[in-house]
């Protein structure tokens, strides 16, 4: 496995490479979920980048920009032993240049405004122009997201299509800790208190996602639960959403999914599920 910083050495590194390149774009902080997205590109691809690159411009709020982990030595550690071969790790400066091409104007479809799009204006144009700026670097012929940033992965869909196909992308299920809660970069901001009953979002979220009334009172039913099992907690939203087009749904169907944004004592976490629609 190789380390780069710039775009010319991960051109030479990749000049000779006659079969598939997949690509994991990460932002570090890595763990079993990014591990496992490597795994399954290492066995869907011949030559597997990874880059590690703490987008500024997918932030909203400064702070979380400022704190967000940054452990690149043991990030390369976790990646040499599942099979990665480059790690591309570049400056801000190298991704946005002065010279940069114009930011691509991409239809959405409604797909950036709900959720997440609501609560953090500017995320998702943050994620398409860096996403975009890496997919034309590093040129995979497949690339590798997980479903925890459902609303990401529909994104970077609508993405490809703008881009004609020139890179498939592959979803990945979200892993989970044995409690329950969802692999995220973020736990690793949780105090012990709140690592304790983070899963409890989950857990919720499981039993919400087995019932069949209206989706609007599953909701409210989440929400009461989460916010009254501790003070840690604070929900930012949670919604029944057509899982393609991400519109609220009326009534459960198969394509509906739950998704929800709650702080844990300050740290935002999400997660979704499928609903069972019985
Ligand atoms: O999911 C992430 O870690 C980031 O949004 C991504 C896709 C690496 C873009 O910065």
């Amino acid at each position: 496995m190789i380390t780069v910083t710039t775009i010319k050495e991960l051109h030479d590194a990749l000049q000779n490479v006659s079969g598939t390149v997949g690509f994991v774009p990460t932002m570090g902080a890595l763990h079993a979920g990014h591990i496992s997205l490597v795994k399954q590109a290492k066995t869907a691809t011949d030559l597997v980048v990874v880059s590690v690159f703490v987008n500024p411009t997918q932030f909203n709020d400064k702070q979380d920009f400022k704190t967000y982990p940054r452990t690149l030595e043991a990030d390369s550690i976790l990646l040499e032993s599942a099979g990665a071969d480059v790690i591309f790790a570049p400056t801000a400066e190298e991704i946005y240049p002065e010279q940069a091409s114009p930011k691509i104007s991409l239809q959405l479809d409604g797909l950036d405004t709900v959720m997440e799009g609501a609560s953090r204006p500017g995320h998702f144009d943050g994620v398409v122009q860096v996403v975009n700026r890496l997919f034309d670097i590093v040129e995979p012929e497949v690339a590798f997201f997980g479903e925890k940033d459902y609303q990401q992965l529909a994104i970077i869909k609508k993405l490809a299509e703008w881009r004609n196909y020139d890179v498939q992308i592959e979803p990945c299920q979200i892993i989970r800790g044995e409690d329950g809660l969802a692999l995220s970069s973020r736990n690793a901001l949780l105090s012990s208190e709140a690592r304790v009953v983070a899963p409890f979002i989950h857990k919720i979220l499981e039993i919400a996602s087995s019932k069949n009334n209206d989706p609007a009172e599953i909701c409210s039913w989440a929400k009461t639960q989460i916010e009254n099992h501790s003070d840690l907690f604070k929900v930012d939203y949670i919604t029944i959403a057509d899982q393609n087009n991400l519109t609220t749904e009326t009534e459960i169907t198969r394509n509906s999914r739950i998704f929800a944004a709650v702080y844990c004592d300050n740290i935002r976490l999400i997660d979704n599920l499928p609903m069972q629609c019985l």
